[in-house]
């Protein structure tokens, strides 16, 4: 019975809005009418006060009474957890995706070992052949930074103190997460990743999202990335507190807080930044506004290339304060990022990284796929994939 109901309530949005609906989702499903159940019948009332059914009684309620009584007590139970417990009737208003990730969660639970039943090389493939769908007229013409920064946000908000956040859990599909401030213009990215979800409806969120960035990075010429699935949905209650991630108008003692609160050390830093090669910043989304290289959607090393190069000017506008080339004034730098190259320990790393971009890569991958599992515990046979870019 519950089963049913789970799958009948979960499966279909119609039935998970109200409070009523998913009662009526619960009676429709019930084998019997629960008003019978409760002994409404005209048979019960004693006599004189007719119940409102005019139907004779067939049969004696009393033997079946406390059968039925715990029966529809456990279904309404059931589903008022369920009701509780959706996404959707959370208080916290919630943002878009449907409550399938409920369903998903139990079948999760049920299949310990995700890697049999999901074919990741697919959703490598399926994933790679969106990147520029539709991107015609999208910022510089593929959905891969963006894609990139959604892996990044939701690995980023990790505290190693008390093992909370990163990427498990795919947190971010819910408010208040997907409205904080750093997060905004990221449903461009969830959005983009839900027909693949629905095409491949087994890998959890968590998974397809930090896969998404390993795709991004490899499909724009960057490193190869060893990934590992094994990541679980969980409900809105994981949400992180909003100021885990990385402020732009703020420099290195704020870097380096926010990155040692996840453990990384200043070389894995610098590297991580490196990834600014890509994509750009939008007035509507941060404030801030441009590009950072001549190439935004090919991962390269120009990004310390171009901070140690251009002499780097206030931008002059109204919005936030941040740095543009002096020589075309369309490249952009935040104070975070000029202050890589003001800071000595930091310093080096622009140095070698603008120097040897092999070094840069490798360092990448390592520091970046690090990024993707902070916090999740992965099945012991979880294997390691390597993808080949297309
Ligand atoms: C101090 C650390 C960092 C700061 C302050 C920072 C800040 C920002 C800001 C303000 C934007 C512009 C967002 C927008 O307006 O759309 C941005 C974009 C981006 N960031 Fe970072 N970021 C940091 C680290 C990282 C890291 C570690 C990665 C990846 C490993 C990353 C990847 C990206 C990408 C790919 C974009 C472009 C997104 C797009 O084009 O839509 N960032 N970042």
């Amino acid at each position: 019975m519950s089963k049913l109901f789970i799958r009948q309530g979960w499966g279909s949005s119609r039935l998970v809005a109200s409070p009523s609906r998913t009662l009526v989702g619960v009676s429709g499903l019930l084998p019997f009418s629960p008003r019978g159940a409760l002994g409404l019948t005209q048979a019960t009332f004693p006599r004189g006060q007719r119940g409102y059914s005019s139907e004779p009684n067939r049969r004696s309620p009393s033997r079946l009474q406390p059968f039925l009584y715990a029966l529809l007590g456990g279904s309404v139970g059931l589903a008022l957890a369920h009701y509780l417990h959706s996404p959707e009737n959370n208080v916290i208003p919630y943002t878009h995706e449907k409550a399938h990730d409920i369903h998903d969660q139990k079948e999760q639970r049920a299949v310990n070992a995700p890697w049999k039943h999901v074919d990741y090389q697919q959703v490598y493939k399926d994933i790679a052949n969106i990147l520029e769908e539709g991107a015609e007229d999208y910022d510089d013409g593929s959905f891969g930074p963006v894609l990139l920064r959604l892996a990044w946000h939701s690995s980023g908000t990790y505290s190693k103190s008390d093992h909370t956040g990163g990427s498990n859990g795919a947190t971010m599909r819910y408010a208040p997460e997907s409205n904080h401030g750093a997060n905004r213009g990221l449903d461009v990215a969830r959005h983009k990743l839900e027909d693949i979800k629905k095409k491949h409806p087994a890998i959890s969120y968590a998974d397809l999202w930090t896969l998404g960035g390993v795709v991004s990075v490899q499909e724009m010429g960057g490193p190869q990335i060893p990934w590992r699935p094994g990541r679980a949905d969980t409900t809105a209650d994981n949400c992180t507190p909003d100021g885990r991630l990385p402020d732009g108008s703020l420099k290195q003692d704020h870097v380096r807080d926010v990155f040692y609160r996840m453990g990384f050390n200043d070389q894995e830093i610098v590297a991580l930044i490196g990834a600014h090669a890509v994509g750009r910043c939008h007035a509507e989304r941060s404030g801030f506004d441009g590009p950072w290289t001549f190439s935004p959607t090919s991962f390269t090393n120009e990004y310390f290339n171009q901070m140690l190069t251009q002499e780097w000017v206030p931008k002059k506008w109204s919005g936030p304060k941040q740095f543009v080339d002096k020589a075309t004034g369309t490249l952009m730098m935040l104070p975070a990022d000029l202050s890589l190259k003001e800071d000595k320990e930091f310093r080096k790393y622009v140095e070698l990284y603008a120097k040897d971009e092999q070094k840069f890569f490798a360092d990448f991958s390592k520091a970046f796929a690090k990024l993707l599992e902070l916090g999740v515990e992965f099945p012991p046979d979880a294997p390691t994939y390597r993808f080949e870019p297309l």
